[in-house]
């Protein structure tokens, strides 16, 4: 097989998606802005922990993979996959700026019977009326002359269990043409894709997914809030609670949810519900929840010690999630901050992230006043800490 694949966006949804189907046996070039990141793509250095550098190196030598920053994209190319940020801009709002920019840039290529594919997270209505409407304005073409499709992405960077092969895929089209041909694709390389009715559908799906989360995690940390106060430990609660075999899902306590995903893509789905004067009360106070944990965290520290000022606070873990090394997000910057306001002298722990604005990780050991553990990375070895006392994030004792 030789079919023309274009995946733009290099990242964490991009780059597993086009090495997938590059295995899959699809010529697939990732088109990039980030001159640097391109540049270690074609060296065989992979960015994101779910694609090995000998994964890279086995696609880029057999002629099925090549980065590049430039859009000259192949007329004959068939499939083009949009993976690029849909971030929160400065008023913690969504910013579709630049998914616009990169399908601006996809229409200009644009051929008659190509499929465009979104795989970013957006909220309904996008695809149909932002995306639809750019590509014809840029190709000249209408569009029923090239095809349409919505897929969301559910990769979670580091899980063994579930991959990109084994995890079922939402499609769906803006003509049945279109998921049909969407479905094809993707059946390549995952085992199961369902083809929802239509557009609106796929995309409210995947917001409702990362909504759920972010409203049961702030829902535990309100409980680990109040298992503090009665002095009992919010962990023994969820495992006691988890003997339940129907009608219960665990979520664990924690500084707050980090990442591009869940802390921002409910807020995308509060936006278009607010529009239709259907407000997400659900989303707007779980997203407060979630901003207050740091601070919740900072208050309890100052309790520990009796007030912050001049106490050297070791924080261990500063990714956003554990066995990661990524801060995109990370709710430990605003704890970080928030200690050092108060007077702190804050020092942090983290041998995966290593160093960030402008900071190195310490060693883990004794001479602090306080240790919080923000993120409890498997390989860290607590007994370095001594006598130190603890503040774990991760339960409620
Ligand atoms: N990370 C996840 O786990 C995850 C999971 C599901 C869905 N998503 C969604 O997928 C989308 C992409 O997220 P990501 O985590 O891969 O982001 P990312 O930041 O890891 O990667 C995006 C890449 O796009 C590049 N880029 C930016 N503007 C560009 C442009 N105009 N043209 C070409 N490249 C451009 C950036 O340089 C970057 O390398 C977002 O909508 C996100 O919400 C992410």
């Amino acid at each position: 097989m030789n079919s023309k694949v274009v995946v733009i966006g290099q990242g964490y949804v991009g780059l597993p998606l086009a090495i997938s189907s590059a295995q899959a046996g699809f010529k697939v070039i990732g088109i990039d802005l980030n001159e640097e990141k391109v540049s270690r793509l074609n060296k065989h250095q992979s960015i994101v922990e779910d694609v090995s550098d000998a994964e890279l190196k086995s696609v880029s030598e057999s002629g099925k993979y090549q980065a590049t920053t430039s859009y000259s994209i192949d007329p004959t190319t068939e499939i083009i996959c949009i993976c690029v940020p849909t971030p929160l801009g400065s008023n913690h709002q969504p910013d579709l700026e630049i998914l616009k920019a990169a399908t601006q840039d996809v229409g200009k290529s644009l051929k008659a019977g190509m499929l465009v594919i979104i795989e970013s997270t957006i909220q309904p209505g996008t695809t149909r009326d932002v995306v639809v409407p750019i590509l014809e304005k840029e190709s000249g073409l209408i569009r029923d002359q090239f095809l349409v499709a919505y897929s969301p992405e559910r990769i979670d960077p580091m899980n063994k269990k579930f991959t990109i092969k084994n995890t079922p895929k939402l499609v769906a089209g803006l003509t049945s043409g279109a998921a049909v041909k969407a479905k094809e694709f993707y059946s390549k390389f995952i085992d199961q894709v369902d083809v929802c009715d239509s557009l609106e559908v796929a995309e409210t799906a995947k917001l409702l997914e990362n909504s759920f989360r972010l409203v049961n995690i702030s829902f535990i940390n309100e409980l680990a809030m109040f298992c503090q106060k009665i002095g009992i430990d919010v962990n023994d609660v969820i495992k006691a609670a988890s003997t339940k075999p129907y009608g219960f899902m665990p979520f664990y306590p924690s500084v707050g949810v980090g990442g591009h995903c869940i802390p921002v893509d409910p807020l995308y789905l509060a936006q278009a519900a607010r529009a239709v004067g259907a407000p997400s009360r659900f989303i707007e106070l779980a997203d407060e929840i979630n901003l207050g944990m740091p601070t919740y965290f900072v208050g309890r520290a100052s309790e520990m010690l009796g007030g912050l000022r001049d106490k050297k606070v070791l924080v261990i873990g500063v990714s956003y999630k554990p066995n990661v090394a990524d801060v995109r997000e990370t709710p430990v910057e605003a704890l970080i901050n928030g200690l050092k306001k108060s007077g702190a002298v804050v020092s942090w722990h983290d041998d995966l992230v290593k160093s960030w604005n402008g900071e190195s990780s310490v060693a883990l050991g004794s001479g602090y006043d306080l240790a919080i553990l923000a993120t409890p990375h498997n390989y860290l070895d607590l007994s370095l800490l001594e006598s130190v006392p603890v503040l774990n994030t991760r339960g409620s004792k």
